[in-house]
């Protein structure tokens, strides 16, 4: 069904109009008030900015969601909609490899077997086709839930921090549809484990620059693995983009640290955030490799058909907390690349490749990401107001004030430090950029911003027009139409697609926009992407207490929502104690493949997926119709 399929109309109906003084508590104030009644979006759906994205139609229906939403639940399983049924695809400590072993779950795996399974905590996933009925996965494993890794809960020696090095990074695996079911195939030729430990190379600008080099690589362009890989990026020249997110926390220091910019900025704390590899593994010890961890923070390239091919860190794309990578390629041939920087008051970028798309020959654009122009975004808007413009800010040395008096001595300097760029140039400080989603057919963008406590409380985070809300705990979807419908323009519009919240707690801001009610409430949106007929299924890591804030709430969830009226429905509600990351398509789009990460984390009970009294594993699930129609439709 196309996105422009008018036949939906009665079904899905827009937006009422603005429900903004009923939304308001006189007793808010002017700025939260403005803000609260998701005016960018009522706007839009008047027409009213049509002008700016003039390639929307003008009578906006959206994609068929055609499934009956479910309630809110706290139960260990996964729940979907009548007519819906899931599988266990694959678990954390599956063997993949030859010689890989089933998991054990008296004692979780040893360093070597786990080395030769699928890691832990999955998120970030694309399927890549081999036909019909073959395909290979490619799927994160973000971090290590060391309270099931270990029987210690601890890391404690070398073989631990090996372990668990083995867990991180990602598995590739092929699948096979075996009587309408896609099945995991082991042992299969494309079958791969990379680690913490396997070798990758750094290339574009700041390969080989001395912030780079360490004793063990003079060079400044061969590393040592990925890890804290959470979300991706799938290129339409075949390869998969893995996205180096919380990698501070795996670094400490057995000396006192370097007072340094960059560490504070980046969070290298000499503790590091309980990983732990520090005292057994040197080349985590910063005060021993002040330059490891620069080497880390990056998007990294993988050929998922090509088993023995090094993985490429493209330094082009900046170094900071990255989320996803989300690829478009432009109306002229550039390739743009959108990236969020997921924490408290950082940012959002954008690629723009030098050379253009070649779909003729494949092979000509493996060195795409390594030269082209890196953005950073600042969002304007007037007072109080929740739509308006936006600018890309160009991080090249010599520009904007990137020089040597200010701390950049070259183009490296400013890639390896991105944040410290993007502030000098006056990047806008936004609430923990998760996933960006970039719409199938026409030029609007989606970001998750998950939630900020900061906001509104730390001074370099105040209240502005896509972050309005203070102790922002449950987190907004803002999207932006570029200047022209061209990606590689450095402006924009933005507005406020959906401010999570709960209606039933809340008559101010914190209610949520107009497109929240009691019965699609959730929190922290995180996970994001289009199907291919541009439905937009939002994948949530909040707060799963179901109290206080998030009553009614549940657990970690899955919702999807018509980008055109706002209409936003629950299609899935996870286990106990989990989150919802990872999403693709086999390329029928009638088997979903969803990331199900952490249940039972902090040893809450779960035993997902297998029941019983098995250990909780994080899996991918496999999602198909009865009737073996469409997903979503
Ligand atoms: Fe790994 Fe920002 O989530
Ligand atoms: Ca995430
Ligand atoms: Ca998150």
């Amino acid at each position: 069904m196309n996105v422009f399929d008018q036949q939906d109309q009665v079904n899905h109906p827009r937006l009422e109009t603005p429900t903004f003084q009923e939304l308001i508590d006189a007793t808010i104030s002017r700025r939260q008030l403005l803000v609260a009644s998701g005016a960018g979006l009522l706007a839009f759906l008047a027409g009213e900015s049509a002008a700016k994205s003039p390639q929307l139609p003008k009578t906006p229906v959206g994609p068929v969601i055609g499934f009956k939403p479910i309630a809110a639940n706290s139960l260990d399983t996964v729940t979907l909609p009548e007519g819906y049924q899931w599988q266990t695809l694959i678990s954390w400590g599956d063997p993949i490899l030859p010689g890989g072993t089933p998991f054990d779950k008296q004692t979780r795996g040893t360093a070597v077997s786990q080395s030769l399974a699928m890691g832990d905590n999955n998120d970030g996933m694309s399927f890549f086709s081999l036909g019909k009925d073959r395909g290979v996965m490619v799927v994160n494993n973000e971090y290590a839930n060391y309270e099931y890794l270990f029987a210690s809960g601890k890391c404690q020696s070398l073989e631990d921090t090996r372990k668990a090095q083995a867990a991180h990074g990602i598995s590739v695996f092929e699948v096979r549809k075996v009587a309408g079911k896609w099945k995991l195939q082991a042992q299969t030729p494309l079958n791969r484990r990379l680690t913490a430990n396997s070798e990758m190379r750094l290339s574009g600008p700041a390969a080989g620059s001395s912030l780079l080099k360490t004793a063990i690589d003079p060079t400044g362009t061969s590393v040592l693995g990925t890890f804290n890989n959470c979300a991706n990026g799938q290129t339409p020249w075949g390869t998969y983009l893995t996205c180096e997110e919380n990698f501070n926390g795996y670094f400490g220091s057995t000396d006192t640290l370097p007072d340094n910019a960059a560490f504070k900025r980046y969070g290298i704390a000499a503790k590091g955030a309980g990983y732990n590899w520090h005292p057994f593994d040197g080349r985590f010890d910063v005060s021993k490799n002040p330059n490891e961890p620069n080497r880390f923070g990056w998007v990294v390239e993988i050929d998922p058909m090509d088993p023995t091919s090094t993985p490429i860190k493209r330094t082009a794309l900046g170094r900071f907390k990255h989320e996803n990578a989300e690829v478009v390629v432009n109306t002229d041939g550039h390739v743009v690349v959108y990236m969020g920087d997921d924490e408290k008051g950082e940012h959002i970028y954008k690629f723009v490749s030098k050379q253009k798309f070649d779909s003729k020959n494949l092979a000509n654009n493996r060195h795409l990401l390594d030269d082209g122009i890196l953005y950073v975004a600042r969002f304007n808007a007037a007072e109080g107001q929740s739509a308006g413009e936006g600018e890309w800010l160009e991080l090249t040395h010599g520009k904007n004030g990137l020089t040597a008096q200010a701390g950049f001595q070259d183009q490296a300097e400013v890639l390896v430090y991105a944040r410290l760029a993007a502030t000098v140039v006056g990047a806008t400080t936004m609430d923990r950029p998760e996933w960006i989603a970039a719409h199938p057919t026409f030029p609007q963008v989606f970001v998750t911003l998950t939630n900020n406590s900061d906001r509104g409380v730390k001074a370099n985070q105040p209240l502005n027009g896509p972050n309005p809300r203070a102790k922002n705990i449950y987190g907004q979807i803002v999207r932006w139409s570029p200047h022209n419908g061209d990606h590689t323009s450095d402006k924009f519009t933005w507005d406020i697609f959906v401010l999570a919240g709960n209606p039933t707690k809340h008559q101010d801001a914190y209610r949520g926009s107009t497109n929240i009610n009691p019965d699609n409430i959730f929190n922290s949106p995180d996970g994001l992407a289009f199907d291919r007929d541009g439905r937009l299924w939002i994948q949530t890591d909040g707060d799963y207490s179901n109290a206080k804030e998030f009553e009614g709430m549940g657990n970690n969830q899955m919702l999807c929502a018509n980008p055109l009226t706002g209409d936003i429905k629950r299609f899935l509600v996870g286990p106990v104690a989990c989150e919802i990351t990872g999403i693709a398509f086999a390329p029928d789009q009638k088997t979903m493949f969803v990331g199900i990460q952490h249940p039972g984390e902090r040893l809450i009970e779960s035993h997902f997926p297998q029941g019983g009294d098995s250990v909780p594993r994080s899996s991918v699930i496999s999602i198909t119709r009865r009737d073996g129609g469409v997903i979503g439709t």
